[in-house]
């Protein structure tokens, strides 16, 4: 049966028993517990948990998922079974249905529908749950092909947290033919012989954080078949990789290393990596992950840079990848449009990482061999894999492989230590605020006055009580006039820094004194701060005051920040819907804004993205936000950080009817206010992260002007208009060039008659053939050999030159030549310019035809010279 087929008749089987089909959803899963998409249950959490209700006259759900797994990710290859992508053909039970009923479904699909013969088939079952053995036995299992297992095998979870329950799983045995033979052989074993092929979860608690199981309030079930693995054992294949969905994969590789599947290990290995690894970073790319040093972008970068080494240890030259992202295409984008639609992204991305690693991969494995030869025990420094990581883009999980094939092991607390040598360091070049040294004089002062009330949204003054006062991390209870200092405010319109958004500025003032606000932060969550300087009077501590914000100031902010927003959209809309956001700073002078993308935008997508971010402006579309639970905000797909933790409530701003996204900032009320956004740079921060900064309203138009002023200024000098000046330019530089062509030529011109000059005055020495012995001052060190072209022109008797010669910037050179004639009759310049380099305190060499050495001892040229003369008599013979 074509996997094809397979796929259909499970999920037509499930149908018919009342399931709903679903559709595979993201490898990047909603659900900030796990990092990947790694069975087909995630999607229907919420319905486990009974957050979400599944729709009459349905019994339960059906999906075809696409998942990757990297926990077994050294393992795979290695055996026949494991793949890091496969696809799980699922059934889900949300309270209806249970044990009795999946597993009588579960025997009736494996040997009607499948057609397996029930004496290959095995049972596994959970030692506490004895139940099920009983419900295997009524389908007419017979006793010794059902297996107890502990919970290590038969106890199944997602992740550290969540759904779970104890499980059932089916073997098929391939026969004694294919497996280790050991005698203890049996379901379970790491052999290829009993091939689990399908799970059944009987998904009974929520597992909590600190390990404790809360019953469900239903019984459920989640099942997951392997669809590679059924698809092999229905195709009387033994392995995955002989399936018809993997073959081709296998073919193609075979095809470009020129060598055959199934003859080598090590050939087969790498086949197998690649068929694997090319599917698996097809699927991640096409679903908007990029490669990256952290998170699911780092598992990606691991496939990826797997797959190249093993592409490069069967000796392809270049990149090959995008063509396993074709052949992956082509064999299965007819049910996941998403890699056909997002095609050229993934040839790209994949093509940029093979680039980038290609690069470095040759020198990287010249320096781990090298270091592996030279070990003295069986264990690699963490040092060593750190530079490997650092400098040449080996994964740790690579360096720990070439080590293993010879048996050697690395030492990963050593790399990780080193790890965050690093990180610390560049942690400390970041940090530059004196909040971490004032210790614990905020988290006390927020437990003692509770949080602030932020009334900024709103209003933009207020009255407020003044709470407490610090000065340089002491609470006091005055402060004066010239004193910097914090103020807590019991109310306060001033936005605290949060999200990339910096903080208000403004004033707190009454009769007694005035505070000028020059920033406004959140030290401890809840706790917000005014920080500035007392530029009048007093104030105490309970005082009554009046705070105001620079509205000036907050509306500049508010308009980067809504900006922002659109160029956040805009950058999605142009470059796709990999782009996420990576860091953003929203100031009153400019924005920044960092965002993950594998390579430069061009101009033309700059000048798109600027474009539409303007049309959106001129919308004049309202700005409005809301307050939501994050559940709904998720559930309605506004825009989230992942990772990023949010409340149970959240403010999500919605920019006319194209962005939504969480937000806590301050915005304007409609996009028109923005005036005009101006991108004022493009470039690269990391790793696929690239940064755009960009100007908006008044600072926009002065950017702008500064550059037309610039241009009028370039113009006036030219005495051009400036539509002129390009042109002008492009002609004024030929003219220089000419001119400096001309002015060089002439130099030489009159170096040769200078040299003519001092030659005449040269000594020869005879040594059968002529040697011109020269002293020569105020030359350049890289006009040295020019003089050698000279000399020779110059020579009626073709022989050699030794020139000592004091450099402008004061320093000593000497340089040997020699003609053909003079090198087969035994001239050396390379090995004379060596004896007599340290003469001058210096050093060189070269080739025997021509040798050069510099030193910084001028006052011992003369010496040099009469070394040289010395040598080359003696070598003479004379
Ligand atoms: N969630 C279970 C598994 O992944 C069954 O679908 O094995």
């Amino acid at each position: 049966m074509k996997s094809s087929e397979i796929r259909e008749k499970y999920l037509r089987f499930f149908e018919e028993k009342g399931c709903r089909r679903f559709p595979s959803s993201s490898l990047i899963p909603d659900d900030p517990s796990l990092l990947l998409t790694v069975a087909g249950m995630v999607q229907f959490k919420p319905y486990f948990l009974q957050q979400k209700q599944l729709e009459a006259p349905y019994i339960g759900a059906t999906t075809a998922q696409k998942c990757v797994r990297t926990n077994d990710i050294d393992i795979i290859g290695t055996t026949g079974r494991h793949l890091s992508f496969f696809e799980m053909l699922g059934n889900f039970s949300f309270g209806a249905y249970f044990k009795d009923e999946m597993c009588a479904w579960a025997y009736e699909f494996s040997t009607e529908v499948l057609g397996f013969e029930p004496e290959r088939l095995y049972f596994s079952v959970y030692e506490k749950d004895l139940e099920t053995i009983d419900i295997w036995k009524a389908l007419g299992v017979p006793e010794d092909h059902i297996v107890i297992m502990g919970a290590e095998d038969n106890f199944w979870r997602a992740g550290p947290t969540g759904p779970c329950g104890p499980c059932s799983e089916l073997y098929y045995d391939q026969g004694p033919s294919v497996g280790c033979g050991k005698p203890d052989c049996a379901p379970g074993c790491d052999c290829d012989r009993y091939i689990e092929f399908w799970n059944c979860v009987f998904t009974q608690y929520d597992g909590q954080e600190d390990g404790t199981l809360v019953p469900l309030p239903k019984k459920n079930i989640d099942t997951g078949m392997g669809l590679e693995r059924v698809a092999a054992l229905t195709q009387g294949v033994y392995t995955n990789y002989d399936s018809d969905i993997l073959r081709g994969l296998i073919t193609l590789g075979e095809e470009l290393i020129g060598n055959a599947y199934g003859i080598d290990t090590k050939v087969d290995l790498s086949l197998r990596i690649l068929a694997d690894h090319a599917r698996a970073v097809t699927f991640m790319i096409g679903d908007g992950i990029l490669p990256s040093n952290e998170g699911r972008g780092y598992v990606l970068r691991r496939l990826l840079r797997r797959a190249v080494r093993h592409g490069h240890l069967q000796g392809i030259e270049g990149p090959f990848l995008g063509t396993f992202v074709d052949a992956v295409i082509q064999e299965m984008g007819s049910v996941y449009p998403e890699i056909v639609e997002n095609e050229s992204l993934i040839k790209r991305v994949v093509l940029a990482e093979e680039d980038r690693f290609g690069a470095t991969l040759r020198q990287g494995q010249m320096y781990l061999d090298s270091a592996l030869d030279t070990l003295q025990d069986n264990v690699l420094d963490g040092e060593t894999a750190f530079v490997l990581h650092d400098t040449y883009g080996f994964p740790f999980e690579i360096t720990a492989e070439v080590a293993h094939e010879r048996g050697i092991e690395v030492d990963r607390s050593g790399f990780e230590a080193a790890m965050s040598v690093q990180r610390e360091r560049a942690r400390a070049a970041r940090s530059d605020d004196a909040w971490g040294s004032y210790g614990g004089v905020f988290s006390h002062l927020l437990k003692q006055l509770g949080e602030t009330i932020f009334v900024g949204y709103l209003e933009k003054s207020t009255s407020a009580r003044i709470q407490a006062l610090v000065v340089d991390g002491e609470v006091v209870d005055r402060v004066e006039e010239g004193m910097t200092a914090d103020v807590i405010l019991d109310r306060t319109p001033f936005y605290g820094e949060m999200g990339g958004q910096v903080g208000d500025t403004g004033k707190i003032a009454n009769d007694c004194g005035a505070f000028e606000v020059r920033d406004a932060v959140i030290p401890e969550k809840g706790l917000r701060v005014q920080r500035g300087l007392v530029t009048a009077g007093y104030l105490t501590v309970g005082d009554e005051i009046l705070a105001s914000i620079d509205v000036m100031f907050r509306n500049r902010v508010s308009r980067n920040h809504t900006a922002t927003h659109i160029l956040h959209w805009a950058l999605r809309e142009v470059l796709g819907d990999h782009v996420k956001q990576a860091g953003s700073l929203v100031a009153a002078d400019r924005l920044r804004f960092d965002f993950t993308h594998f390579e430069a935008m061009t101009p033309e997508q700059i000048a798109r993205v600027e474009l539409i971010v303007n049309e959106k402006i001129m919308d004049a579309s309202p700005v409005t936000f809301y307050e939501t639970s994050l559940d709904e905000a998720r559930a309605a797909g506004v825009t989230a950080l992942f990772g990023e933790k949010y409340g149970a409530h959240v403010r999500v701003l919605e920019c006319g009817s194209y962005s939504r996204e969480l937000c806590g900032g301050t915005h304007v009320a409609n996009t028109a206010e923005i005036g005009f956004l101006k991108i004022v740079s493009e470039g690269s921060v990391g790793n696929n992260i690239r940064r755009i900064e960009a100007v908006t309203s008044y600072d926009a138009l002065s950017y702008v002007n500064a550059l037309q002023s610039e241009l009028k200024d370039t113009a006036g000098l030219l005495h051009v208009s400036p539509s002129e000046v390009v042109e002008r330019t492009a002609r004024d530089l030929e003219e220089l060039r000419v001119f400096k062509e001309e002015a060089r030529r002439l130099q030489q011109a009159t170096a040769r008659r200078e040299v003519a000059d001092v030659l005449a005055g040269a000594e020869t020495l005879d040594i059968g053939y002529p040697v011109i012995l020269l002293t020569i001052s105020d030359i350049e060190s890289n006009e040295l050999r020019s003089i050698w072209d000279i000399v020779k022109e110059r020579m009626e008797v073709p022989g050699a030159l030794v020139l000592a010669a004091r450099t402008v910037d004061g320093k000593a050179a000497l340089l040997a030549a020699g003609s053909k004639e003079a090198i087969d009759a035994g001239f050396d310049a390379s090995a004379l310019i060596k004896q007599i380099a340290p003469l001058i305190d210096g050093s060189g060499g070269g080739k025997p035809a021509m040798a050069q050495a510099g030193g910084t001892a001028v006052s011992r040229l003369p010496e040099a010279l009469d070394a040289a003369r010395e040598k080359l008599t003696a070598q003479a013979g004379l």
